[in-house]
């Protein structure tokens, strides 16, 4: 059969099928048998490629033809049987009525905190990095200057991994790789989870979040952690928040300091970081010459600012995935 031939057949059962059909299914079929990857229309053109080359510009124009009036009449059909999903000529639809409101997910007040604590330090200079949440003794205890039977070991209930392994207690871990990993100046701030065995209860979790401020260079002082954090607070807390820099006890910073603001609703001083200027030793372990470099250290809870900053009395209420708690940030 020529060619010509075959080509007024396949239009002439086509529309006639495309007549006939009345539903959905049945034009699916159609599609298939025509227009599909194995259809007639395919097969037509793999046939036109081994014609003679002087034969090719005439059918080639035909088959396109043909093609095209044939995804037409078919895209025609589907409008007809198909109205609501119909394309542009469907005019039951009116695109001016106000779509639904689909249901909206929101970042978690953790994550929220996070990232304005984030942003804050970053608008004074500080960069952010990560480490290690499952850390060897070395990174977590000893190389901050808390060596294997120091009582400072009491202050944090740590999970051990083996004897060597340990989640991470705070994220003071990461002062330590940072300078292991690079010189000085530092001037980073790192978030992540630690961990520590506690009793469960409303003030204390199992797991809680940390950012861990970290500043090395020549020149850094008190005077200098005293203002950074001064600003952190009246950014964080809002201008006029009352704080105090009280004297406290860390192994890796010397002098130590702890900061309280003051709750106005509670009446009281609230405990929301420890600080301090780095510890020599420490900048001895990671081999820093400490009588060049100096800097300050900070951390703070992010569950515990959150609790304050919103009123939320029970810190667990951030690991239950209650929507209810949820939805009010
Ligand atoms: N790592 C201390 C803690 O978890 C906080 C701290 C960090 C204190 C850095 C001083 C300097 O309690």
């Amino acid at each position: 059969m020529s060619l010509d031939n075959t080509i007024k057949e396949i239009q002439t059962s086509f529309h006639s099928d495309l007549s006939n059909c009345n539903t959905t299914t049945d034009l699916e079929n159609i599609r298939i048998t025509y227009l599909g990857r194995k259809g007639k229309i395919t097969i037509l053109f793999d046939d036109f490629v081994k014609l003679p080359g002087s034969e090719k510009p005439k059918y080639g124009k035909t088959l396109n033809v043909l093609k095209i009036e044939l995804t037409t009449a078919f895209n025609q059909k589907l409008n007809e049987l198909n109205p609501d999903k119909g394309g542009s000529n469907d005019s039951s639809a009116d695109f001016s009525l106000p779509g639904y409101d689909l249901p909206k997910g929101s970042l978690h007040p953790l994550e929220q905190i996070t990232s304005e604590i984030k942003s804050i330090f970053q608008s004074i200079g500080f960069s952010v990095a990560y480490g290690p949440e499952i850390d060897d003794d070395y990174h977590n205890f000893e190389a901050l200057n808390v060596p294997k039977h120091h009582p400072a070991r009491d202050m944090q209930d740590t999970f051990f991994i083996d004897p060597n392994t340990v989640l991470r207690t705070h994220t003071s871990n990461v002062q330590i790789h940072l300078m292991e990993n690079q010189d000085p100046p530092i001037r980073h701030i790192c978030c992540g989870r630690v961990f520590r065995n506690e009793a469960v209860s409303y003030k204390s979790f199992c797991l809680f979040n940390q950012v861990e401020g970290l500043v090395i260079n020549e020149s850094s002082s008190f005077a200098e952690m005293k203002g950074t954090l001064e600003y952190f607070v009246e950014e964080m807390f809002g201008k006029g928040t009352k704080m105090r820099f009280r004297p406290s006890y860390f192994p890796f910073t010397e002098p130590s300091a702890e900061v309280d603001i003051w709750n106005d609703k509670l009446n009281q001083w609230m405990e929301i970081l420890g600080c301090g200027m780095v510890n020599p030793n420490v900048l001895t372990n990671v081999g820093y010459d400490n009588k060049k470099y100096q800097g300050f250290a900070f951390g703070m809870g992010i569950e515990r600012i959150a609790m304050i900053k919103y009123g939320i009395k029970d810190i667990r209420l951030f690991y239950q995935n209650d929507k209810r708690f949820l939805e009010q940030f």
